[in-house]
């Protein structure tokens, strides 16, 4: 029988990406809103995963957006849930910037989302 931190330990999600001008703005950076967009499917992922039920998005807290994620760059984005309600959760996503051709990374992005678990019925249901 998993424990909650067993839970939260192996839903823990990873996704990389390269930064290709296709996602960028005219400043040569990560488009906020392309940003916002990965964070919300990992966040989704990571929800999933923890729970093994249907979720979704209900709300999104403060988005911090720390550092600017230059194109050519590589991003990884981590969602970790960092909350458990009864019918709701919350995940953490934060994206580090790696650089392609050195070792260096920074935290560029951090946020939290809340999702619901919903029934067939489309209203909350417990998470168990
Ligand atoms: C998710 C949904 C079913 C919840 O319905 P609801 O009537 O608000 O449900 P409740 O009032 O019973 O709240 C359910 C849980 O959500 C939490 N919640 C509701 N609104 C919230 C908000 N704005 N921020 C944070 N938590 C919220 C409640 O605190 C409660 O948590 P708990 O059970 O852990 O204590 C409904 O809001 C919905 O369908 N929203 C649209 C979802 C959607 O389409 N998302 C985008 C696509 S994935």
């Amino acid at each position: 029988m998993l424990t909650t931190e067993d839970k939260i330990q192996n839903s823990i999600t990873r996704v990389f990406k390269a930064v290709f001008p296709n996602t960028t703005n005219h400043y040569d950076t990560l488009f906020g809103g392309t940003a916002m967009q990965y964070m919300d499917e990992v966040a989704f992922i990571t929800a999933t995963r923890f729970s093994r039920q249907k979720m979704v998005t209900v709300s999104s807290d403060k988005i911090d957006f720390k550092k600017p994620i230059p194109h050519g760059t590589i991003i990884e984005l981590i969602g970790k849930v960092t909350y458990l309600g009864t019918t709701s959760l919350k995940v953490r996503v934060d994206i580090f910037i790696e650089q392609m051709y050195d070792d260096s990374r920074e935290k560029a992005i951090t946020g939290e989302f809340t999702f619901v678990a919903i029934g067939d019925d489309k209203r909350a249901v417990k998470i168990v």
